[in-house]
């Protein structure tokens, strides 16, 4: 990090202007960034916070600066012209190419998480630290010395893990693939992303779930799609409902996630798959199976997938490691016609020529290993417990104030509000007390909804974490 030169001649205040104004003119810190407090760059630089203030003061002066009460100091948004005129415009061109930014109240809620370690976590769709396969990890790297060779990485993703995997799809979950028409891909998302990028065109209808993981992503509107809404009952969506939706818009495609809904955690029916499976091979309609959940399941047995239910070659099935053991190690599959997968393939590599082998390795050991059965039953059970925690402390703190639907997997609860709320003031509320949580609207729905989730949250913070959440609905002095 920078620090004033001490021996110089050049005034010490003078040296840290010249700096910001360097870092401001380069883009460094771009409008709108907010500068640490005089004390804390006080303390960075080491230098008097006298100093800070003088800097500070001249750079307010000259327009580059703009402090308010309650808000601190930012780089103004206002006066970017004032920097040299060499300087490219980086303004313009961090507003422009081809991605929607993330939704304000998805940004607000990642910004807090990373910056405030004592709020109870109950926003963010992963495993806690201690649900993660760590101790087995270690056991498989101890056994088995990584021996692969450097390369890049085949185009469809590690041989080894896509025959893995076709054995693990077809046990697990009924469905018949062969290695070459499986895609390994870094995550759900990155499935997702080829598809909406390389098979549909801007202006292309689809259908999504209301409320859906799909709305929090402005990835569908970067791709120019025009989305339709296919409203979630307690049984999942409506066939029917595809069945007008091509009539009115003619949609082109159906991104579904039927086991555990991310956020309602309903499960489609059987028999409303069949009927599913039907419609959309009379109208040729492709359906997105995006199924990362259904191995959190808690019933007896996890619920059919519709690509083992597909007998027309209709369902993209996509899966990943994320919610079921490791999110970071970013690894998921894709299991389509091989007509797709080369095509997606095809554009990942001119994305990034593909994954990193070491992920890709310790992902096969794992998914091949025993003991990797083991892990999903401890998970479940886990899983279990901490769902039940969050609702005998919802029954406990907020029994009249929220209804919800008891979760049989996945890793939410969705709660219905029975007052009126404003979404993001209730956000700050929680925020205030202790907790985040998402607002149902950042999936699509109405306001008055929210998604808790039990996986992230420690068990012990469970309880003192719906605390708070009772703290920012009911005020701060009703709840003890
Ligand atoms: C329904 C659903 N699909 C896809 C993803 C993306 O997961 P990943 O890319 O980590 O596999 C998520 C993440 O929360 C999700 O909830």
């Amino acid at each position: 990090m920078w620090k004033p030169d001490r021996h110089s001649k050049h005034p010490i205040y003078r040296q840290i202007v010249e700096y910001l104004e360097r870092s401001i003119a380069c883009g460094e810190l771009p409008p709108g960034s907010l500068l640490p407090s005089e004390r804390k760059m006080a303390e960075q630089l080491d230098v008097n916070r006298s100093t800070i203030v003088q800097a500070y003061e001249e750079l307010r002066a000259s327009g580059l600066l703009e402090s308010a009460v309650g808000r601190g100091t930012s780089v103004s948004r206002t006066k970017w012209g004032l920097t040299p005129s060499h300087t490219p415009n980086w303004r313009q061109y961090t507003e422009g190419g081809a991605f929607m930014p993330n939704l304000p109240l998805m940004r607000r809620i990642r910004e807090v998480v990373r910056h405030d370690a004592n709020l109870i976590d109950m926003a963010s769709g992963e495993l806690s630290a201690d649900l993660f396969p760590n101790e087995l990890v270690q056991e498989l790297l101890r056994e088995q010395p990584f021996t692969e060779h450097l390369g890049y990485d085949h185009p469809q993703g590690s041989p080894a893990l896509r025959t893995t995997l076709a054995r693990f799809l077809s046990r697990r979950h009924g469905i018949a693939a062969t290695e070459s028409s499986i895609l390994i891909t870094s995550g759900s998302q990155q499935s997702l992303y080829l598809i909406t990028q390389c098979l549909l065109s801007p202006g292309d209808a689809v259908a999504i779930e209301d409320p859906s993981y799909c709305y929090s992503l402005p990835m569908f509107q970067s791709a120019g799609l025009r989305i339709c809404r296919l409203p979630v009952y307690k049984d999942g969506i409506d066939p029917e409902d595809v069945a007008r939706l091509y009539r009115e818009h003619r949609i082109r495609m159906v991104f579904l996630n039927p086991n555990f809904q991310n956020p309602t955690g309903s499960i489609l029916s059987l028999t409303k798959r069949r009927r599913l499976l039907e419609i959309a091979a009379e109208l040729r309609i492709p359906i997105v199976e995006d199924d990362p959940f259904s191995l959190t399941s808690m019933l007896p047995e996890s619920p059919q997938t519709l690509k083992a239910l597909d007998k027309d070659g209709i369902v993209m099935y996509i899966g990943s490691l994320s919610k079921i053991a490791a999110s970071g190690l970013r690894i998921g599959w894709l299991a389509a016609p091989q007509s797709v997968v080369s095509r997606l393939a095809d554009a990942r590599q001119q994305m990034d020529f593909g994954l990193s082998i070491v992920s890709e390795w310790l992902a096969e050991q794992l998914m091949r290993s025993g003991r990797f059965e083991d892990h999903i039953i401890h998970l479940q059970m886990a899983l279990q417990q901490k769902r039940d925690e969050m609702i005998d402390a919802l029954n406990k703190y907020l029994p009249d104030a929220v209804t919800f639907d008891l979760p049989h997997g996945g890793l939410n609860l969705w709660c219905k509000i029975n007052r009126k709320v404003n979404d993001s003031r209730l956000l700050e509320e929680g925020i205030r007390s202790g907790v985040v949580f998402v607002p149902g609207t950042v999936y699509g729905s109405e306001e008055g909804y929210i998604r808790l989730s039990y996986a992230k949250p420690r068990l012990e913070d469970i309880e003192p974490g719906i605390r708070a959440l009772a703290r920012a609905l009911l005020g701060q002095s009703a709840v003890r």
